[in-house]
């Protein structure tokens, strides 16, 4: 679905920001801006802003930001076109229904065929499980302890010894054998033409949070390999944005989620009634799956295999949750391998305290951290001490630090005051972890004088768009082409021609920029921090402290350039001309 620019401004002005930000977070008033405390990283004290004048937020503690729609996509994870809907349905917009191109509607079409074979094939695999030639499957199941109700819940069935019945019935329904292929049910061999992937497996269809089947696991009954055969990636199937059981996960609203390793822990755990169990996809653990978690709760445990393997998937795991602001805890499952061995051999009530004692994560990292240093030998121990001391740094807050700091000091014995020199002079030499930011794309260092002509760009942006009556007195110095910086010059050419109609939007040109990071980018040009000052000389030297800045920088940018840019020369010239004039001109700012 293409939606127009008009259409798109339209709906965006008739959704106040304000009022949309504030049904996911609680703000509070404060001068021009309502604060809160940030949805896409973890905080204690509010540093994300919300501007009505602007129509944008922006957080000063991890740069997340940008207008209406950027907050839905990454809140919600919608795509723009379903931010696009959600909002035209909230103002009560009507949107057009034949706007779609030809293409989009193929491309909706194809993934609409991809889903209708996947339950067809569900559907199949589940009526063999119940068929005389299924039996084999299903006592398999019920060797592992499934009850008939779970098998339903889960749709779990069995893919028989004969590899072409899977395509004949799927060809009867009149599915073509090139979306059979494309699904990954079946492949093509000279011998036996299309026969099905999937063979003496029973099966575990994969659904998204819709309930619809996007993919299929396959394990042997018994120990053949691979254990687990899985369906390929596919236009509705994407292993790093799903995860198995979230549909029924996300509406057990129980305060935590339960991560772990395997389709049947999975299944195990809900048996037993922790609906909140979930599990990623014959693939390791991702960012976006911990995006999508955070949709629910904030609170993960993990329950991942307690062998060497799956402490150094929960040592991942514990990374991308803290990343994703996410709080996590790890379940000990010891002396059993997995949640469902666990369940089997003590049962719910001990797997309940279990989870009732899971333990923090940092203590986690540091307990397996103690096993790898010989205790006995003072120079390994110092060296694990020196560790603490270095993860300690990963608090960027003094008070969490601190008790983090005594707590660890007291479990492992150490002195507090020795342990808090440590962590000081590693703080010294590398500097406190700051507050979760997410990688930048061309991100320089504070000092580099390229980003400090950005920064001037930024800052006389900024200024702009919280005066914008100061354009008409520096339009005459000030051109598009002085923002040396691709992007921002981008966001100035448009800037400046609705400030120079009088019909000025900042939250409209972000939906200019399709690329996340580059919204956020545009949002942080319309955030910096101004300088506080008192005086109106002050402000006013401020002011022209940074236009001259920018001016500089822009005549030396194009200077560089003479001789390989045909318009550097013009700009050179010109641009030391209005250099010159700005130079000994005031601008009030009244
Ligand atoms: P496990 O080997 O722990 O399997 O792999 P499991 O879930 O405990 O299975 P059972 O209890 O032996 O039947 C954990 C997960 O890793 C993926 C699957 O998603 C599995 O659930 N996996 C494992 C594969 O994709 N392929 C394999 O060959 C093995
Ligand atoms: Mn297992």
């Amino acid at each position: 679905m293409h939606y127009s620019e008009e259409l798109i401004e339209e709906i965006r002005t008739r959704n106040n920001i304000v009022d949309v930000v504030a049904g996911y977070v609680r703000l509070q008033k404060r001068g021009s801006n309502h604060w809160g405390l940030c949805p896409f990283h973890n905080e204690k004290s509010p540093s994300f802003s919300v501007s009505d004048s602007k129509q944008m937020y922006y957080c000063f503690g991890c740069g997340a930001g940008g207008n209406v729609y950027t907050f839905l996509m990454n809140y919600e994870r919608m795509s723009f076109p379903e931010a696009v809907k959600a909002l035209a349905d909230r103002a009560g917009v009507q949107l057009p229904q034949e706007e779609d191109s030809a293409e989009a509607r193929q491309r909706e079409n194809r993934r609409a065929r991809l889903l209708e074979v996947n339950r067809e094939a569900a559907k199949f695999f589940y009526y063999q499980l119940r068929s005389p030639r299924g039996a084999v499957g299903y006592q398999y199941l019920q060797k592992r302890e499934l009850s008939d109700e779970t098998i339903h819940r889960f749709g779990l069935g069995y893919a028989g010894k004969n590899g072409s019945e899977l395509v004949q019935y799927l060809r009867g329904k009149g599915f073509e054998d090139e979306l059979i292929k494309e699904v990954g049910l079946a492949s093509h061999s000279e011998r036996s033409g299309l026969t099905s992937q999937f063979w003496n497996r029973v099966m575990f269809p994969i659904q998204d949070i819709n309930h619809r089947v996007i993919g299929f696991g396959g394990r042997v009954m018994g120990d053949g390999t691979p254990k687990y055969l899985n369906s390929p990636e596919t236009p509705v199937f994407d292993k790093r944005r799903n995860l198995y059981g979230l549909n029924f996960a996300r509406t057990a609203r129980c305060g935590n989620m339960i991560l772990c390793e395997g389709y049947m822990d999975v299944i195990a755990m809900h048996q037993a009634g922790f609906t909140q169990a979930v599990a990623s996809l014959g693939t390791a653990f991702t960012p976006e799956q911990a995006n999508l978690l955070r949709r629910y709760t904030e609170n993960v445990l993990l329950a991942y295999d307690s062998d060497g393997a799956g402490v150094k998937a929960a040592l991942r795991g514990i990374g991308i949750l803290r990343e994703a602001g996410l709080v996590g805890k790890v379940i000990d499952m010891r002396p059993y391998k997995d949640p469902d061995e666990f369940m089997k051999a003590l049962g719910r009530e001990a797997f309940q305290e279990r989870i009732d004692q899971a333990e923090n994560s940092f203590f986690f990292e540091v307990r397996i951290l103690e096993g790898q240093f010989d205790m006995s030998d003072p120079e390994a121990k110092t060296r694990f001490h020196r560790e603490i001391a270095k993860k300690l740094c990963q608090f960027s807050e003094d008070v969490e630090r601190d008790n983090y700091l005594q707590a660890i000091a007291d479990k492992y014995l150490i002195g507090v005051e020795n342990l808090r020199k440590l962590v000081n002079s590693y703080a010294a030499q590398t500097g406190l972890e700051r507050p979760v930011e997410r990688p930048r794309s061309g991100i320089h260092p504070k000092n580099d004088p390229e980003e400090s002509a950005k920064k001037a760009q930024r800052l006389l942006m900024t200024w702009l768009t919280d005066e914008p009556a100061l354009y008409g007195k520096i339009k005459k110095y000030i051109l598009p082409e002085d923002f040396t910086e691709e992007i921002y010059r981008r966001v100035a050419e448009r800037l400046f021609r609705e400030l120079e109609e009088g019909n000025f939007q900042p939250a409209g040109i972000i939906s200019m920029f399709e690329d996340e990071e580059e919204q956020r980018e545009v949002a942080a040009l319309f955030h910096t921090s101004l300088p506080q000052l008192d005086t109106p000389q002050e402000r006013e030297k401020a002011f022209h402290d940074i236009l001259l800045s920018v001016k500089k920088n822009s005549y030396e940018y194009y200077t560089g350039k003479l001789g390989t840019d045909v318009n550097a020369l013009k700009q050179a010239v010109e641009g030391r001309k209005a250099l010159e004039e700005l130079a000994k001109t005031h601008i009030s700012l009244d």
